[in-house]
């Protein structure tokens, strides 16, 4: 950025503040950052913990890659610099809404080790809850819902992650999720690690789905 700018750029403080915020929705924010390869599941295990949360009266947004890449970053591709933007952008706008008070669902492949640790420590680690969605290559490959694994191999298009673009698997997320086990069983996991963490209380949860 230009440094005269940023010399006249002020940040303001504001009356109602996070813990604000928090006290008045009655649990934590904090930003849960699902990682994996595409078709790994990260996408239908966040929309599961969302939906019980969301039940539970919490206060929830899920950030899907695809859906950002539709329009707040429909001007990036895949090439390291462009997902390493994508990635910036997403930390920035989840650390936006967890300042509001939201428990921020992010799912997208983000897969570069250095991506990762950057926006953790852009929220803070203790803001931040790494969720690796492990599922073996030829699974997703299997499953392949939009077809992308089809079109990579027949060279229809290129950079696409897990084939011809590396995803560095996580060395010590905070939780490790077995991506063919059922939905269930990984949400389970979430709530869970969202208890323990302070973050939601086990007693507000709506538990319908969990038995
Ligand atoms: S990331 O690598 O920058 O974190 P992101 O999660 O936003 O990726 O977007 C991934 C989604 O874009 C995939 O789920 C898939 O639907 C689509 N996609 C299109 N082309 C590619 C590609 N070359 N590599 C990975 N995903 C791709």
């Amino acid at each position: 950025m230009n440094n005269n700018l940023k010399e006249n750029i002020i940040w303001q403080k504001h009356s109602i503040t996070r813990i604000k915020r928090e006290k008045k929705n009655g649990h934590k924010s904090i930003v849960i950052w699902f990682t994996g390869l595409s078709g790994s599941g990260k996408s239908s295990i966040a929309n599961s913990l969302e939906k019980i949360l969301f039940k539970s009266n919490l206060n929830t947004y899920l950030l899907d890659g695809d859906n950002i890449r539709s329009n707040l970053c429909s001007d990036l591709g895949f090439s390291i610099l462009d997902r390493n933007e994508n990635i910036r952008r997403i930390g920035e706008v989840a650390k936006l809404m967890m300042d509001a008070g939201i428990i921020v669902l992010v799912s997208v492949i983000s897969p570069y080790k250095n991506q990762r640790k950057k926006v953790s420590i852009m929220l803070g680690e203790k803001n931040f809850l790494e969720v690796f969605v492990d599922t073996p290559i030829n699974i997703c490959e299997e499953r392949d819902p939009k077809k992308l694994y089809k079109k990579s191999r027949l060279g229809k298009i290129s950079d696409f992650t897990g084939i011809q673009s590396v995803y560095e698997i996580p060395e010590k997320p905070d939780l490790c999720l077995d991506g063919t086990i059922s939905l269930k069983n990984n949400t389970k996991k979430l709530i869970k690690i969202l208890c323990d963490r302070n973050i939601i209380s086990f007693s507000n949860i709506d538990k319908t789905f969990l038995f």
